[in-house]
C-alpha cells in the first residue's frame, strides 16, 4: 500500500523536537515554515533570526519587514506564499550585554535540516521556489548555482518545476546610503515580481 503523505501540520509537530544537530540547545524553539499548503510559491531564507526565534514564526523581524515591503512592491500577498528557512533553529553566539549575535549555519547543520525542507517541498509542491541568499542556494543547489552570477534567472531544478535565486532581504538592511537601499529594494522586488510572473 502506498505510504500516506503526512500533512504539513504533522511534520511541523515532529520538527518541534528535532535533534538532528546541536542548534536546538541554544534556540528557544524550532521555527518551521508558515503559509498555506496550497501555496504556489515558496520562499526559502537562511535561518530564523532573534525575533523569529522568540515568536516561533519565520520572517517576523527586520528582514521579514524588508521582505514584506518588497512583496508588496511586487504585488504579491504574503498570505498566499509559503515562507521557510534552510535551517529551522536560530544559531547565535552571546554578544555584549544580552545580545545574541547571528552566526551562519555550517554545511553539516544545513544537511541535518534538509529532511524538513524536503518534507515541506514534497507536501506543499510549490510551482516555484525562490532561494533568498547564499545559505538557501547552497542548501538547495549545492555549489552549482551562485547568487550573484545566477540571480534572477528562472531555473528548472529537480526539486520543483521552477526556481529562482536572489539576494537575502537582510542585504537591503545592510546598504549604507538611502540611494543604495532604494536600488537594492527595487532590484529585490523586481526578482520577486519575475518569479510571480513565471507561474502566471
Ligand atoms: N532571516 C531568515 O533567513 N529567515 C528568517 O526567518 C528571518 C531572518
Amino acid at each position: 500500500m502506498a505510504k500516506r503523505v503526512p500533512t504539513i501540520e504533522e511534520v511541523r509537530q515532529k520538527a518541534r523536537s528535532c535533534r538532528n544537530c546541536d542548534l536546538w540547545r541554544r534556540a528557544t524553539q524550532t521555527v518551521f515554515g508558515a503559509g498555506p499548503s496550497s501555496a504556489r510559491m515558496m520562499l526559502v531564507g537562511e535561518q530564523p533570526g532573534n525575533e523569529e526565534d522568540v515568536q516561533g514564526e519565520p520572517f517576523v523581524g527586520p528582514a521579514g519587514q524588508a521582505l514584506d515591503r518588497a512583496l508588496r512592491e511586487a504585488g504579491i500577498h504574503r498570505e498566499v506564499v509559503y515562507l521557510t528557512n534552510a535551517v529551522k533553529h536560530f544559531k547565535w553566539e552571546p554578544g555584549p550585554g544580552d545580545k545574541r549575535i547571528h552566526k551562519k549555519p555550517n554545511i553539516s547543520e544545513q544537511h541535518a535540516c534538509r529532511p524538513w525542507l524536503d518534507a515541506e517541498l514534497s507536501i506543499i509542491r510549490p510551482e516555484i521556489v525562490v532561494c533568498m541568499g547564499a545559505t538557501a542556494v547552497r542548501a538547495l543547489f549545492g555549489k552549482e548555482i551562485a547568487v550573484l552570477r545566477d540571480r534572477g534567472k528562472i531555473l528548472e531544478p529537480g526539486f520543483a518545476p521552477l526556481a529562482m535565486v536572489t539576494v537575502h532581504p537582510s542585504s537591503i538592511l545592510r546598504t549604507r546610503t538611502d540611494e543604495d537601499r532604494h536600488a537594492a529594494r527595487a532590484a529585490f522586488a523586481k526578482d520577486l515580481r519575475k518569479a510571480a510572473q513565471a507561474i502566471k
